[in-house]
């Protein structure tokens, strides 16, 4: 089965083709970073009309991309929710118009099951059942997963996402939307031991996380330093090692919790080198193994919404002609694959 995905759920318009014999068959991602980056965030409105220009010109290159005629798609899955309403409504109106033209069944994939899935498309997938840290730029939540729609809310974040944080304090520091990779950047030329950043709810049990704190940490060091360079790359090295530790305690304590020993990290912030390379340690100390998707497969694309689609669609999980879409959408009230 051929799985033509759609995502347009924020600012990336993502396009791929999944075959579930032979794999990944052609993606494509246009981003729309450098539209916003003007006005300091997203610009939902824009966001909207950028997709509708781009969606059908991205499908039709996705499709010569694959060397396939639309006649060869069999299915379609589109980004239900959560995410911006208006962007979700182009992805969604599109990809079921289309499926109705072609007379192929379709199917709204949650955006953040599509995260969760992308390791999939890796070489060495995980097996179920794992412990899944999602962290990207408007979630953080630790999640039991004991196979595809049985998902346990573990813990979450109470205030910012950690892709929120990072884009804030980046933002302080004086860099472009979005500015978490931008603050990675700089971090790599920090000093270690100039700041310390607190570790937060890290000193009580359980598996929430707060990142607000942080944000208000950095604007309170940035005004009490003449920020130069090397204090700017000084400040986000210890930001970037505050997440990344708080991180590795949560993570160590769900696994704990749960007596699992895989853990898949996905979401933007996934691609982050430091966090990715902390993970592993935690995960040596443990015995255990850390799953990632390949870095472009860990910010926003079409081929997780594909693939997840492609699992969804195989236990006869289809969507009816009514168009809708889903802004918030709590992943643990997803349905468990029909057997
Ligand atoms: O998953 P994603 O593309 O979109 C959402 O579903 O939110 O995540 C985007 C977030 C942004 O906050 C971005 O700054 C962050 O992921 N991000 C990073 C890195 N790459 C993307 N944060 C830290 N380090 C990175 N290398
Ligand atoms: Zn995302």
């Amino acid at each position: 089965m051929r799985v033509l995905g759609i995502e347009t759920s924020c600012d990336e318009t993502g396009i791929a083709i999944y075959d579930t014999e032979t794999g990944l068959l052609a993606h494509q991602l246009y981003s729309q970073v450098a539209m916003h980056a003007e006005y300091g965030g997203v610009v939902p409105e824009l966001a909207s009309r950028d997709h509708i220009r781009k969606i059908l010109p991205l499908i039709e290159a996705t499709l010569a991309q694959a060397k396939l005629k639309s006649s060869d798609i069999d299915a379609i899955a589109y980004t239900k929710g959560p995410g911006l309403v208006g962007a979700l409504l182009v992805g969604s109106c599109v990809g079921r118009a289309l499926a109705y033209a072609w007379g192929v069944p379709a199917v709204g994939v949650h955006h953040m099951e599509g995260h969760l899935l992308a390791p999939m498309l890796e070489e060495q997938p995980p097996e179920f059942p794992f412990v899944a840290l999602l962290i990207s730029g408007g979630h953080t939540q630790l999640i039991q997963v004991d196979a595809v729609g049985e998902y346990t809310l573990l813990g979450e974040s109470v205030d910012d996402a950690a892709g929120e944080a990072f884009d804030k304090t980046a933002k302080l520091l004086g860099l472009d939307y979005p500015g978490g990779p931008r603050l990675a950047k700089l971090a790599e030329q920090g000093q270690a031991g100039r700041f310390k950043f607190p570790r937060p709810m890290t000193d009580r049990p359980g598996l929430d996380f707060s990142f607000s704190g942080l944000k208000t940490f950095a604007a309170n060091t940035i005004r009490a330093q003449e920020l130069d360079d090397a204090t700017r790359c000084d400040i986000a090295y210890a930001f970037e090692e505050a997440v990344a530790d708080t991180l590795v305690i949560k993570c160590q304590r769900a696994l704990k919790q749960t007596g699992l020993s895989r853990l898949v990290v996905a979401g933007g912030v996934s691609a982050n080198k430091t966090i990715r390379k902390s993970l592993d340690s935690l995960m040596q100390k443990l015995q255990g193994q850390a799953f990632y998707a390949r870095p472009e497969f860990c910010t926003d694309n079409g081929a997780m919404i594909a693939y997840a689609g492609a699992v969804r669609l195989a236990a006869q999980q289809f969507e009816s002609l009514e168009i809708q879409v889903k802004p918030r959408w709590p992943l643990d009230t997803l349905s468990q694959l029909k057997s």
